[in-house]
């Protein structure tokens, strides 16, 4: 089992796409073991993009993630880094493939609608950056039995 932190990006929530969006990562049998609306601060910024302070684009992408509410969430489920990953498509929803929810969803590199943390590294980094230990309930779900085949679940 693997956690990984997402954003409700503020485009996201603006444009009422969250419950279709996260309809998709319950559909797909992950865990959601926390979740919480706020509003990101520029400081709360500059640590989560900590490596692209310096790009030319970070001072757009602060104003950006700053510029609404969002809600951070965190889904747990088997290789969860990984798979909420390739659910999202690659950064630009004009290059994001079909089916995926940039793809489907976003015609942007900066309003693409989701972040999700890219390897463990990151997302155990994201997590405590977003919640406390206490903000966080993990349950083994009823239907887990009909998700995977028990070999499968180590
Ligand atoms: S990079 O430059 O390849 O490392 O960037 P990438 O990993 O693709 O994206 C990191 C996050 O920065 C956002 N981003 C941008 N915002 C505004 N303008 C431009 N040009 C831009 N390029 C990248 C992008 O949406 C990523 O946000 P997250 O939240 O990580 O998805």
């Amino acid at each position: 089992m693997e956690r990984t932190l997402i954003l409700f990006k503020p485009d996201c929530v603006q444009r009422r796409l969250v419950g279709r969006i996260l309809a998709r990562f319950e559909d797909k049998g992950f865990n959601l073991v926390a979740m919480k609306m706020m509003q990101v601060t520029p400081e709360l910024a500059r640590r989560h993009y900590a490596e692209h302070v310096d790009k030319p684009f970070y001072p757009s992408l602060e104003a950006f993630i700053t510029g609404g509410p969002l809600i951070a969430a965190i889904l747990e489920g088997p290789e969860a880094i990984r798979v909420v990953r390739e659910m999202l498509g690659p950064t630009s929803g004009l290059k994001a493939p079909a089916g995926t929810i940039r793809g489907d969803f976003s015609s942007s590199r900066q309003m693409n609608l989701i972040h999700a943390s890219d390897g463990p590294a990151a997302a155990e980094r994201e997590i405590q950056l977003y919640f406390r230990s206490d903000e966080i309930v993990s349950s083994r779900p009823t239907l887990a039995p009909w998700l995977q085949a028990p070999d499968e679940q180590n």
